[in-house]
């Protein structure tokens, strides 16, 4: 049996920022509610299709562990806001790369992806039936968001990171990890209109709505993550303590601190980015990973623990103790095309899409409560 561990690193965030004092020249709101509610200042705005920033991440990876496309045997992508369904997204990525070598599949928990991924490439490695794996976490979100909901449209942002796992015969790389789902609650995160389970030949098929209950999935991540991670440490045996860092997924300041303060782990150990890229769902926890190795706040042998919660209801934990080498084996200056937009101008189809569907809603005496259709100013 061998351990899986993560060689290289890598990320993409683009450029364009979007700040909660651009949000409120459209929308409802207030940088005062949002950063009180949530700590998100900014969130990023991709000017460029998912892929290419998972392109970029993944070139990164693989230069920082020393590993050529050609060499991978396995490309796994984790986001709900793929380029395409058909192909698939990862073959999208392995065409790219050039990575003919590749299995290439696309796997959705929206925001555990990355760990779900983590816990999946586990099992590959460990059996011998892969050795190079590129394991690639993201979203191009803010396209999909409703851009009239205010208490779902100021949280996401866009983002992608990536890894690359490789078999070891030391015990270092993911000593545990658990996976589960509370199907229950699933209502609780649900986007409409975009899925076969939808009418689709309507005028508003593709118009989304986020049926979003934030209180509810907020009180459920607490404690389906607070659990998660007592169990990854019980089954490694390694004492809370004993954690070095904690990569949590980003989704709201306030679910850090809760969940810091519920494992008694101090908050100098959490890893928070959420004030500067919001949630970015599959992307967080690689990102915020990246950010951590290459801020040195990832010490060889350390032990760090993960935990992530998303739609489904989701939830998702591991526990990696870090290998002898946590710099980077080479570095690549693989990068995004330019952008020439604000992240206002990106998003400006969209939102006057938003807005003329609720007009003509409201026209068409459709909205019950046309006050609650849209919170657009
Ligand atoms: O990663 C998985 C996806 N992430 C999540 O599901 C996030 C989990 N939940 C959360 O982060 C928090 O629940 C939110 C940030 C979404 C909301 O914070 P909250 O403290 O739970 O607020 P709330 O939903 O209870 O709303 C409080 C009030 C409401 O007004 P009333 O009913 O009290 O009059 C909302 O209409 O705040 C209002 N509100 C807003 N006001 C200004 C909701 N969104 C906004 C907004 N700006 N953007």
């Amino acid at each position: 049996m061998y351990h899986a561990e993560i060689t290289g690193w890598g990320m993409c965030v683009p450029p364009a920022r979007l700040t909660n004092h651009d949000l409120a020249t459209f929308l409802d709101t207030s940088d005062e509610w949002i950063v009180t509610r949530s700590g998100i200042r900014e969130r990023r705005v991709s000017h460029v299709n998912f892929s290419e920033l998972g392109l970029v991440a993944a070139r990164h990876a693989l230069a920082a562990a020393d590993v050529d496309p050609s060499e991978l045997d396995l490309v796994m992508l984790a986001s709900l806001t793929n380029d395409s369904y058909c192909p698939n997204t990862a073959s999208i990525i392995q065409d790219a790369l050039g990575a003919r070598k590749a299995a290439a599949i696309d796997i959705n928990t929206a925001c555990t992806g990355f760990l779900y991924g983590l816990h999946l490439c586990r099992g590959l490695i460990a059996t011998g039936q892969h050795r190079k794996i590129l394991l690639i976490g993201g979203e191009f979100i803010t396209h999909y968001l409703n851009w009239s909901q205010r208490n779902s449209a100021i949280l996401f942002g866009d983002a992608c990171g990536a890894a690359i796992i490789e078999p070891s015969e030391k015990p270092v790389g993911l000593l545990a990890s658990r996976v589960g789902c509370e199907a229950d609650a699933k209502s609780a995160i649900q986007i409409t209109n975009f899925g076969s389970a939808y009418e689709r030949l309507t005028d508003d098929f593709l118009y989304v709505e986020w049926n979003f209950d934030g209180r509810e999935v907020f009180k459920r991540a607490v404690k389906s993550m607070g659990q998660a991670c007592l169990d990854v440490l019980d089954e490694a045996g390694v004492a809370i303590e004993d954690i070095a860092l904690m990569v949590p997924h980003q989704a709201n300041k306030r679910i850090l601190d809760a969940l810091a303060t519920r494992l008694g782990i101090p908050e100098e150990k959490v890893v928070v980015n959420v004030d500067r890229y919001g949630n970015t769902s599959a992307g967080t926890i690689p990102v915020a990973l990246t950010e951590a190795l290459d801020g040195g706040r990832v010490k060889p042998g350390d032990y760090v623990l993960f935990a992530a919660f998303g739609a489904g209801l989701t939830w998702a934990a591991g526990l990696i103790r870090w290998g002898d080498r946590v710099t980077r084996v080479k570095t690549s200056d693989a990068e995004l095309p330019p952008c020439d937009k604000t992240a206002l101008e990106l998003l400006a189809p969209h939102i006057e899409r938003y807005r003329k569907h609720a007009e003509r809603k409201n026209a068409a005496g459709k909205a019950e409560n046309p006050e609650a259709e849209t919170h657009l100013i």
